[in-house]
């Protein structure tokens, strides 16, 4: 076995990746050029959204189900290994038409999601209020997916790296790798700003900045970020249970009791937030539950989603150089799929065969989706 693995990138992938890594017996160490969970996952929602933010059946879908799957299993055995509660909601899931066009299309997705066997129930406006009283009288209908789930991405971040250290991993911060040295097609060192590394095997799992990590290794990886605005708020009073997803915003109630609302995409390298951008999710927050509006304000933060060309995330090994690995281009599933990415990226790194994984090859020819 090749038992030093480098993981560079210290967000909830390779968190989880060097969580799993450690229980198949490997030392680990995690390279992050800033501090743990500071970028893309902590300015995450949370929602485990493996129904709602899949358009059309495929292999997308199926390994973001099988990692929602996962979730639950995860939650008790993060929270016996390190004390921290990753606060799993599973009340469910909302998404909100406020058109007919807009109402026929979620009908369409909810019958090939019911075809796959999971639960998608149409509800009218009447039932919707039933269900969640605060609800705009405005909107035509909405999908209910009891199935699809939320965590606190702060403390599913916290939760694997603290998992990881205890099984030995090192988590060192401020740790930007400089350049890859690469000799008879293998990565053979790292000179990071926290020394030299020569690792048996390299993860690349910096999210946005996997593309610069394999073109430092000879490679090619298109990857490039979009950046989402997000706000939190503390309502008066509990107003609803379960995430509400909208046509131009989505609303997630936190064990807290704030609600974030997020998030717009953009193709902008700032990371300020606009006041467009929270005029925007403010109307939009406000059409769905109008009582929000006397929510009061907390913060706006932003991030930066790393995508790919195809719409699909890189899980795999590169043909070359032979010992690097990928797990990147998540975009807006990087919560919900650290699950399953952890899991399935440290099988492969130990020799395993992971057959769900084959789409996700990260030197796959890509196109536009
Ligand atoms: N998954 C929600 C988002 O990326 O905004």
């Amino acid at each position: 076995m090749n038992d030093d693995v480098v993981v560079i990138g210290g967000g909830v992938i390779g968190c989880s990746i060097a969580w799993h890594l450690t229980k198949k017996g490997f030392r680990v160490t995690v390279l992050e050029q800033d501090r743990i969970g500071a970028h893309a996952s902590s300015a995450a929602a949370g929602m485990l959204g493996a129904q709602v933010e899949m358009a059309y059946p495929g292999p997308m879908v199926d390994l973001c189900l099988a990692s929602r799957a996962m979730f639950p299993a995860m939650r008790e055995q993060l929270l016996a290994e390190t004390g921290l509660d990753i606060e799993l909601n599973r009340a469910g899931l909302l998404r909100l038409a406020d058109t007919e066009e807009e109402a026929s299309l979620l009908q369409e997705r909810a019958r090939w999601q019911q075809q796959l066997g999971e639960r998608a129930e149409w509800l009218e406006k009447r039932e919707l209020k039933d269900l969640e009283p605060s609800l705009s009288e405005e909107l035509s209908g909405g999908l209910f997916l009891p199935g699809d789930s939320q965590v606190s991405a702060l403390r599913l971040v916290r939760a694997l790296a603290q998992a990881a250290r205890l099984g030995g991993a090192q988590l060192v911060e401020g740790a930007k790798v400089n350049s890859i040295r690469v000799e008879g097609g293998r990565v053979v060192s790292l000179d990071t700003a926290a020394g030299i590394y020569r690792p048996d095997q390299v993860v690349a799992a910096a999210g946005s900045l996997n593309g610069l990590l394999v073109r430092m290794a000879g490679g090619a990886l298109p990857v490039f970020p979009v950046k989402g605005e997000s706000f939190a708020l503390q309502p008066r009073k509990p107003l609803f249970t379960r995430t509400l997803f909208g046509p131009n915003c989505y609303l997630v109630p936190k064990a807290d009791g704030q609600v974030i609302v997020g998030a717009t995409e953009k193709r902008d390298m700032d990371p300020g937030v606009t006041l467009g951008a929270v005029h925007s999710l403010v109307r939009a927050a406000v059409k769905l539950v109008p009582e929000l509006e006397e929510g009061e304000w907390l913060r706006a933060w932003s991030g930066f989603r790393p995508a790919t060309p195809d719409g699909l995330p890189y899980l795999g090994a590169m043909s070359s150089p032979g010992n690097l690995y990928v797990a990147g281009g998540h975009f807006r599933n990087g919560i919900l799929l650290s699950a399953v990415t952890g899991k399935s990226m440290a099988d492969l790194i130990a020799g395993e065969s992971v057959p769900m994984l084959e789409p996700f090859a990260p030197d796959r020819p890509v196109s536009s989706a």
